[in-house]
């Protein structure tokens, strides 16, 4: 199974390993970190699974939506490497993907 490494807010640094098939928001909840809310469960309408992503890794994500991208404009901690993770399939091809769990708003 790929792996992911998450930071959590408080800097700790976990690799865990998620099923291909699920979404990144998915494999960090199942592992039991539960920083990353999703409220709404991955219907890209709450942000509350805002991450940022290592740029090394930015070529082989999806692209971003509209509905997406606004919603993390209405994130105070938006970056150039913000995503939401509930829009990113984990897939064998992101294996080592770093993700690092944003500020709550
Ligand atoms: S879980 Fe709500 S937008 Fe991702």
């Amino acid at each position: 199974m790929p792996k992911l490494i998450v930071v959590t807010r408080e800097g700790e640094e976990r690799e865990v390993e998620g099923a291909a098939g699920l979404s990144v928001m998915e494999v960090i909840r199942e592992n039991g970190i539960d920083e990353v809310l999703a409220l709404c469960g991955g219907c890209c309408s709450c942000a509350t699974c805002h991450v940022h992503v290592d740029p090394e890794f930015a070529a082989k994500l999806p692209p971003m939506s509209e509905d997406e991208n606004d919603l993390l404009d209405s994130s105070a901690g938006r970056d150039a490497n913000s995503r939401l993770s509930c829009q990113i399939p984990f897939t064998d091809a992101l294996d080592g993907l770093r993700v690092t769990i944003a500020e709550e708003d």
